[in-house]
């Protein structure tokens, strides 16, 4: 992609995306519009999503922003059925809801694990499984966000591990089922993401971000422009064979930090 935006790579495409009033999901929403797609937004709150698709018209562009909460098939259906009313049949659908605090599984009660299992997995199973009938097959799109936490355990994050491992797993039992039909499926890992609300949570502190900082190969947060430029490479053709992949984004994050402090001058 030489030039994603002068060369406008998804004009005339349409791309759906959940949890995008805010973050990570919603600069994923504004790089698709910026390359031509036209993008229908949802979240659970009309107020906030209204709010960023109005960042994307303001910039001239054509989106659409609905309340639907992703724990919930139906609204996520009916909202895209009006998203297919106005801008057609779905290139790329993009499912990033998800929901995070920092407690041990001692804190946490049934409810509070369920709820994070509830957004992140079986929302991302709603938004999948809704989108089919809408899809533009053969060749359309679906991107999850999963993160590092699928991968590597993590302490106070039980339930955010245990759902993000399941949407890589899902993501790569669907691509098998939906292969056949020219729809891709894949996932965007994300490493540490700087300016967003899931490191308010992670590392509310200075002293925090900078140990997180110092265990990243890269020794960096990275930026939601890289995210949004990995979803937009999965969502063009240069990514046509491309399926059933978790492409990590993340600095090194997953590779962990073990002997990095006998780096010494060689760090
Ligand atoms: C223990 C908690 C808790 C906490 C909530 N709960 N916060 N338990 N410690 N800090 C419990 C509640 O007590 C309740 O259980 C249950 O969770 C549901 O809480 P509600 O507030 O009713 O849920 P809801 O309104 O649906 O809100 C969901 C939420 C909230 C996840 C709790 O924080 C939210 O809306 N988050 C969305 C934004 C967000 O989290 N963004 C960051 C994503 S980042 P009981 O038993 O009392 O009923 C991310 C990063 C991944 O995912 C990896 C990064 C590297
Ligand atoms: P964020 O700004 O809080 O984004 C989460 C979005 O999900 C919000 O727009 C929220 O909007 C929406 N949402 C939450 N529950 C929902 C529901 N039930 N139905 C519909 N929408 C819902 O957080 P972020 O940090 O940018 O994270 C975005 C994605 O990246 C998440 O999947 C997260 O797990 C992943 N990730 C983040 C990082 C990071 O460093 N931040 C790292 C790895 C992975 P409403 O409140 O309006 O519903």
């Amino acid at each position: 992609m030489a030039n994603a935006f002068k060369d406008q790579v998804l004009a005339g495409k349409t791309a759906f995306v959940a949890g995008a009033s805010s973050g990570i999901n919603l600069g994923i929403a504004q790089h698709f519009a910026r390359a031509g797609a036209k993008v229908a937004l949802i979240s659970r709150s009309h107020e906030k999503i209204t709010a960023a698709a109005q960042t994307i018209t303001d910039e001239g562009y054509e989106a659409i922003g609905m309340a639907a909460d992703v724990r919930d098939f139906n609204s996520v259906d009916q909202a895209m059925a009006k998203a297919h009313e106005m801008f057609g049949k779905f290139d790329i659908v993009l499912s990033g809801a998800a929901g995070n605090f920092v407690a041990p599984a001692l804190g946490m009660s049934s409810n509070g694990f369920k709820t994070v299992v509830d957004i992140d997995l079986i929302g991302t199973f709603n938004v999948l499984r809704a989108s089919f009938q809408y899809l533009n097959r053969p060749g359309a799109s679906l991107i999850s966000i999963t993160a590092p936490q699928a991968v590597n355990p993590s302490v106070f994050q039980a339930h955010v591990c245990a759902a993000k491992a399941g949407i890589n797993m899902l993501t790569k039992c669907l691509a098998m089922e939906w292969g056949p039909a020219g729809v891709r499926v894949n996932a965007i890992s994300p490493g540490p993401i700087a300016d967003t609300e899931g490191m308010a949570r992670l590392a509310p502190t200075p002293e925090m971000e900078k140990a997180i900082k110092s265990r990243i190969a890269m020794r960096d947060y990275g930026t939601k422009t890289d995210i949004a430029d990995t979803a937009l490479f999965l969502s063009t053709d240069n990514a046509k064979y491309i399926t059933g992949t978790i492409v990590d984004c993340d600095g090194g994050s997953k590779l962990g930090d073990a002997g990095a402090d006998a780096l010494g001058e060689f760090a």
